[in-house]
């Protein structure tokens, strides 16, 4: 099915249920991804700056770690983004001569356009070699290519974007297209003081809440639709029993909003909620229950200065 096709059908399929949803995965068009960057350098939102914190000061212990004996490997990087993080460990290696290449994947042509362009200029001897594709096909071609060793780099704690069980289907799937020589290191944003993680999606300048309601005019743009942005207010939520932050959309009033690329209406009441993203934060138990339970072994975690924020390198078990 074509993209926009996909969008649709996942619109009307939220917009449908009880309660209703919308994915995460759709913020990310060209506004979506610049707001997105502006989040990363916000003051609340810590997690860029704990992640390049840990990196800054691991970088010889995660290159003893990934190395593969003079070998050749591949570091493979699920949504790399504009790399600002992994450019660290790039520079790194590139600097001490290792033997690797750098495979960015993508399921956006222009981030990857974006980021190779940038790191051709600042790193030229680095070899990369992008791919434009979704996660696990990219993957399954790699391994028809070549027997390297991989390094999977899954950052950011964008994993928090599945829900609760869904994590564990995923990251099977992923075990499934290893070997045991392969390795993924990957981010989690751990519990912490409730009112942290409030802040880091509530934002005082408001851009998260920009982020949320670009979904909206994401839909009107591509979908035909007449939300009306300031009949929607964004509402954060932290439960620190089961770690789960989610965002919600929250209706003002009794609306009802017309799609003409669905040739429906949706009705919302006064207060009901559209749940549009969850960021799960996790403890080092459910990690460790996450690794074990998807067919992994934590090797060894590295920590910020605060342990708000780990990254965990896995095998398989
Ligand atoms: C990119 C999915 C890790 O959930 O923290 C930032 C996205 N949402 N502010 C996150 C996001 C609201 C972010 N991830």
């Amino acid at each position: 099915m074509d993209y926009i096709k996909r969008f649709a059908e996942d619109v009307r399929e939220g917009l449908s249920s009880e309660p209703k949803y919308l994915h995460s995965k759709y913020f990310y068009d060209e506004v979506g991804d610049n707001l997105f960057k502006q989040i990363m350098e916000l003051e609340e939102y810590y997690l860029t700056e704990c992640e390049a914190q840990i990196f800054k000061n691991n970088k010889d212990k995660i290159l003893d770690c990934f190395s593969n004996d003079g070998k050749v490997f591949d570091l493979i990087e699920f949504g790399a983004g504009d790399g600002m993080k992994t450019k660290i460990l790039l520079n790194h290696f590139v600097d001490n001569k290792v033997n690797f290449n750098y495979i960015p994947i993508d399921i956006s042509k222009s981030v990857l356009t974006h980021l190779t362009k940038d790191l051709n200029s600042i790193l030229p001897e680095l070899v990369i070699k992008p791919i434009c594709d979704d996660y696990f096909h990219a993957l399954e071609e790699l391994n028809k290519i070549d027997y390297n060793k991989k390094v999977i780099l899954f950052l950011g704690s964008n994993i928090g974007n599945f829900r609760g069980d869904n994590a564990i289907p995923f990251l099977k799937h992923l075990r499934a297209d290893m070997s045991s020589k392969d390795q993924l290191f990957i981010g989690f944003d751990l519990v912490k003081d409730p009112r942290v993680i409030m802040d880091a999606y509530n934002d005082n300048k408001g851009i998260t809440s920009e982020f949320n309601l670009n979904l909206l005019d994401r839909i009107n743009n591509e979908l035909g639709g007449n939300f009306i942005r300031k009949n929607f207010s964004h509402y954060p939520s932290y439960n620190p029993i089961t770690g789960e932050t989610k965002s919600y959309l929250i209706s003002l009033e009794h609306q009802t909003v017309w799609l003409k690329g669905l040739s429906q209406s949706f009705t919302f009441e006064k207060w009901e909620p559209i749940f549009t993203e969850i960021s799960q934060k996790y403890s080092l138990r459910d990690i460790n229950h996450l690794a074990n339970h998807s067919g992994f072994r934590v090797e060894k975690n590295f920590f910020d200065n605060k342990s708000y924020f780990v990254d965990s390198l896995w095998h398989l078990l």
